[in-house]
């Protein structure tokens, strides 16, 4: 204000960091993203994640870490952290996240991700993720965010005794990706609208900051005929971590004989199974254990119903298990002994945090200039 009150004229706008024309600011209302304009010319980059939050399951391993391996080999750079910032928006006993963080990466490396290839590192050893999370809380609206399922089902009936940062998880998850500019996200089907969140905010970012195609608008690769496995006892529910039966699901640490007892309990129909695919529409169950095979012994779920159509789970559940067991059992004794050298796996993620850090630095430097914070 001046003395005599009146009110002053706002000043210049300071210099863009692009010389882009700036749209009309509309920033506290979503934009027009329905349709981003992927105009990033960057280098391809892959990039996922899994939470330190206790057991991996079959459903993490064939939605997830097999496809972190195949995507490896494309030679596109290939970042794979540990989410344990994520972990801990749920409660998280302090004496077991690091062991947890360990076996994460003990799977990942058991699965065939090479630490020569692939950085392996974890999330909060990045300092870069936090940085760029609260920048993009400012960025995503209110809207958006209530909007989100998997916060619904976290949360049940208690959402005011959950944590802030649970509501908030997907805007950090948007942060571990733009970070480092992914423009590719293999995960398993539940974390498409994560995803859809990811590339509103890469798009409204861009926008209102006048830099179009700073940020790539990413694409989630949810592919392949297992991107989301069913739990074994019932052929609506996923296969989770959090359900209360352990029988409804393979862990990455069960032994041969328990995946064998696991399978041949699981929940069927008494039909042989059918000669189409369209013939499992109304089986789930059955749908379900197709599709597992399928993506254990890397067919096409036709392929599979070409070999044991007709046939009844008397035939199929013990060669469902004899995969299984023969497909698992390697990645399993490889991280148990994994798991016996901490040392091993700790230089790995150390060596993984310095790269990832290389990568993030530069960018959360730029995201800060661009926002207008206040530099040296
Ligand atoms: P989370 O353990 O929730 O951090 O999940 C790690 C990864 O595994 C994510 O890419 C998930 O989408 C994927 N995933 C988790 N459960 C399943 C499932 N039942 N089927 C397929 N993919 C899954
Ligand atoms: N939210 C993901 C899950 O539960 C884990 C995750 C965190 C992630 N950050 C990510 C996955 C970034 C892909 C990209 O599965």
């Amino acid at each position: 204000m001046t003395c005599d009150g009146a009110a002053e004229p706002p000043p210049a706008s300071p210099r863009l960091p692009f010389d882009f024309p700036r749209p009309d600011p509309m920033t506290d209302q979503t934009p027009d993203v329905a349709t981003p304009v992927p105009n990033y010319d960057g280098p391809r980059r892959i990039l996922s994640g899994i939470q330190a939050s206790g057991a991996l399951h079959l459903g993490n391993y064939l939605g997830a870490l097999k496809r972190f391996v195949e995507l490896q080999d494309q030679g596109a750079p290939v970042y794979v952290f540990v989410a344990d910032m994520h972990a801990i928006t749920v409660w998280q006993d302090p004496a077991k996240l690091t062991a947890q963080t360990r076996e994460i990466a003990a799977a990942y490396l058991a699965s065939g991700l090479d630490p020569e290839k692939a950085i392996i590192f974890p999330q909060s050893a990045v300092r870069a993720h936090a940085e760029l999370a609260w920048i993009f809380n400012c960025v995503a609206r209110l809207g958006w965010l209530d909007r989100m399922t998997q916060f619904k089902e976290k949360s049940g009936k208690h959402k005011e005794r959950s944590s802030v940062g649970l509501y908030t998880y997907p805007v950090l998850q948007a942060a571990d990706i733009l970070l480092y500019k992914a423009t590719e996200v293999p995960v398993g089907e539940d974390q498409k609208q994560h995803l859809e969140l990811t590339r509103d905010i890469a798009a409204k970012f861009n926008n209102d900051f006048g830099v179009p195609g700073f940020f790539p608008v990413p694409e989630p690769i949810i592919q392949g005929p297992a991107t989301r496995v069913m739990s074994l006892r019932d052929g609506a529910a996923k296969m989770s971590k959090s359900d209360p039966s352990d029988n409804s699901r393979i862990n990455l640490t069960d032994d041969a004989d328990t995946i064998a007892s696991k399978i041949k309990k699981a929940k069927t129909d008494p039909e042989p199974l059918p000669e189409t695919l369209d013939g499992l529409n109304e089986r789930p169950e059955a749908k379900n254990l197709v599709a597992i095979y399928a993506a254990l012994a890397g067919l096409t779920r036709e392929q599979v119903i070409a070999q044991f159509g007709g046939q009844g789970f008397g035939a199929f559940k013990p060669a469902l298990a004899d995969l299984a067991v023969s497909s698992l059992a390697p990645v399993t004794a490889e991280m148990r002994r994994l798991m016996d050298d901490p040392a091993e796996i700790d230089r790995v993620l150390k060596a993984g945090a310095e790269r990832a850090a290389e990568g993030a630095d530069p960018v959360v430097d730029e995201v800060k200039k661009i926002v207008g914070f206040w530099r040296a």
